[in-house]
């Protein structure tokens, strides 16, 4: 039960202290979250923190892909999440069995998986990887090879046109990053003709064809910090722009409305996934430890390789 003489930030806090927990929290959770975690970060900022850390227990705030590849890199800590049932829509995209069959077509190829897919399909994959280092890896594969990626569409043909590489695309999307509405992003540009568009690369070639910039969460954050104050369209999940907002105070940030929305829609950029947690939540599994990531240890080796490979080639 949470105490109510006592704020749940505290409380979290100190549970977190006396049990040696990492809160890690991706930037798409709520500002709470993100303002009570160790360290926020991208999916590969975040797999290096887990990998690395000596606390007993992770608490990942996240997805569930996020929390297994942090199992797996650290298989001797207790991994916990806020709601189990926090998914991807890519992950749900790409099924094991369906996913075999795609590959079998060529043994001779390189099977590249983004890492917002199942411990499942990272054992089915040569290397994984994110969007901060899918380009320099790509690039870094013989060319005599064959390659496939899955499971995002998107993000596999800005990396056919960033790297010139033809690859076999498995064809999955991220439901956020999709349903941004073009119509919506020109009326916001010709609102505010001097702003620049962010971009991430799960989103669809024509919005991205329209960005300044494309990168993964963390570039994009990176991105804002490096310029002067100005006014930034963001074309990725709205969590994100509280830290953009810690970077760049005197910027303003606007996002993009999803198709069927109008102009001042503000939560249609927001994942329904990433979304499920929350602090009574956080408070609770830290009390009860009962939401913890387990997989068969033959799933958790196989799984460990291409995520190895994507660490050292990262
Ligand atoms: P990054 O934070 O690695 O850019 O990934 C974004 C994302 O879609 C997480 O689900
Ligand atoms: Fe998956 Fe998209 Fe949500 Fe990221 S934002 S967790 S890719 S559904």
């Amino acid at each position: 039960m949470v105490n109510s003489n006592f704020s749940l930030e505290s409380q979290i806090i100190n549970l977190k202290k006396s049990k040696n927990a990492l809160i890690l929290a991706h930037y798409y959770q709520t500002e709470d979250i993100q303002d009570i975690a160790d360290f926020i970060g991208d999916s590969l900022d975040l797999a290096k923190k887990a990998a690395a850390t000596n606390a007993d227990i992770i608490l990942f705030c996240g997805v569930k892909f996020m929390a297994e590849v942090a199992k797996i890199l650290n298989p001797s800590k207790k991994v916990l999440v806020p709601d189990l049932q926090a998914g991807c829509s890519l992950e749900e995209s790409c099924q094991p069995q369906e996913f075999a069959k795609f590959c079998q077509s060529n043994a001779d190829n390189i099977v590249i998986s983004y890492i917002n897919c199942s411990a499942e399909i990272k054992a089915l994959s040569d290397i994984i990887v994110t969007s901060s280092n899918a380009e320099k890896i790509i690039k870094s594969v013989p060319l005599d090879k064959e390659v496939i990626f899955a499971p995002d569409r998107n993000l596999g043909n800005y990396l056919i046109k960033q790297t010139g590489r033809n690859m076999k695309l498995w064809n999955g999307s991220c439901i956020v990053h999709e349903q941004f509405s073009l119509k919506s992003l020109i009326k916001l540009k010709e609102r505010y003709p001097e702003a620049l568009v962010i971009a991430h690369p799960e989103c669809p070639e024509n919005l991205l064809d329209l960005a300044d910039f494309i990168g993964s969460t963390s570039k994009l954050l990176n991105f804002v910090k490096e310029q002067t104050p100005k006014d930034f369209i963001v074309l990725t999940e709205s969590g994100i722009i509280h830290q953009m907002k810690k970077v760049s105070s005197d910027s303003n940030f606007y996002v993009v409305p999803a198709i069927k929305e109008d102009i001042s829609c503000v939560h249609c950029s927001s994942c329904p996934h990433m979304k499920l947690n929350n602090m009574e939540k956080i408070y609770n599994v830290l009390v009860n430890e009962h939401q913890e990531i387990t997989m068969p240890e033959q799933l958790l080796i196989k799984a460990e390789q291409p995520l190895k490979q994507m660490l050292q080639l990262s």
